[in-house]
């Protein structure tokens, strides 16, 4: 038996110099070490001996046992290196590549514009005041002296919901009532905010026109405003937002809410005002509305308007965001198609 097992050693040892993967290794180990394996057959064997050769025998082959298993692991290693080696040589790992960049997310190109503005405007001390997307008719018209069956109504066409006199806010004007009732303190209080948000209008949709859009409403109510602060605040606006040397111009409207109204202009940045097809040849491009707030609204804000005074003004911002990157479709802002949004 001791011949036998010498020869399953030497035999064991052979193969084993001749095992280059780790799958022959495997098949090795059980054929020799595994539980049913030659070498562990023969220890469990020792007691089948004549009791005078058991303990050499037992001897011998732990001896045996603890070399194979020895060898075993020293091939194991040389086999996991040349294993390394062999994947550096064929460049399986190419430790000079860069890593891989993670996508990080960005703000969407209106969110950009709106925190722009929101910047420029706190610099110029108006605080953010938030009012809510849903209205009632009072607030979205009436209070903003709309009266019932006034055509400017049909300016704004009007998303109703299935609640009696709950709508989408159609501007941020709204907002005036909302800040000035919230904030004035049964009109004792002056105000500079503006208040940003989404509006809705049931229109046709156009590479021109949303039925959703964002707006900025300014709101300034205090003793002695008067027409030349509201030009004045605008045109330093203009000169933060677009270029140190941009102009304005104010041309003669008409809003329910202010009086006198006034359309706003800046003068076209991309071609100086010499006239381009973005300003359709005007040299100007259209920034907001405004005007001296109404007295009738100054009244339904809490305000006695023999005392206090106040302009607004409501601007768009995709407009303004769509002029600044060239975009020539508005539709693309609530589209979620991420070829347009990641370029920003
Ligand atoms: N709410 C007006 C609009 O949606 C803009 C505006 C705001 C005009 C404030 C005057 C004063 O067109």
């Amino acid at each position: 038996m001791l011949e036998q097992l010498e020869s399953h050693y030497q035999q064991a040892q052979q193969e084993l110099e001749t095992i280059s993967d780790s799958e022959a290794l495997h098949r090795w180990e059980i054929r020799y070490l595994g539980r049913k394996g030659l070498i562990t057959e023969m220890l469990r064997s020792t007691g089948r001996l004549p009791q005078e050769e058991r303990a050499s025998f037992g001897k011998r082959a732990n001896e045996i046992k603890n070399q194979l298993t020895e060898a075993y692991r020293q091939r194991e290693a040389l086999i996991q290196q040349q294993a390394l080696a062999r994947d550096l040589e064929e460049g399986q790992i190419d430790s000079t590549l860069p890593g891989r960049a993670r996508t990080v997310g960005g703000l969407h190109p209106s969110t950009q514009t709106l925190r722009l503005y929101a910047h420029i405007w706190a610099e110029m001390g108006f605080q953010v005041y938030r009012s809510r997307d849903v209205e009632t008719d009072d607030y979205n018209f009436q209070l903003l002296n709309f009266p019932p069956h006034h055509p400017a109504r049909e300016m704004q066409d009007t998303f109703y919901t299935d609640r009696p006199d709950v709508i989408l806010r159609t501007h941020t004007s709204p907002g005036q009532i909302h800040a000035m009732q919230e904030l004035g303190e049964n009109g004792t209080k002056p105000i500079r905010v503006i208040l940003p948000g989404m509006c809705y209008r049931h229109e046709q949709i156009t590479a021109r026109s949303e039925i959703q859009f964002h707006q900025v409403e300014g709101l300034a109510v205090g003793r002695n405003i008067r027409m030349t602060d509201l030009k004045g605040t605008i045109a330093e606006f203009a000169k933060r937002m677009y270029s140190p040397e941009a102009r304005v111009r104010f041309r003669a409207s008409y809003f329910p809410f202010t009086e006198p109204s006034m359309e706003v202009d800046v003068e076209c940045f991309l071609c100086d005002g010499a006239g381009c097809r973005v300003c359709k040849y005007t040299g100007w491009l259209e920034i907001a509305g405004a005007g001296m707030v109404h007295p009738n609204v100054l009244r339904n804000g809490g305000y006695d308007p023999t005392v206090w005074s106040g302009f607004a003004f409501g601007m768009g911002s995709e407009r303004a965001t769509m002029l600044k990157h060239g975009i020539n479709d508005i539709r693309y802002f609530w589209g979620n198609d991420l070829r347009f949004l990641e370029q920003f």
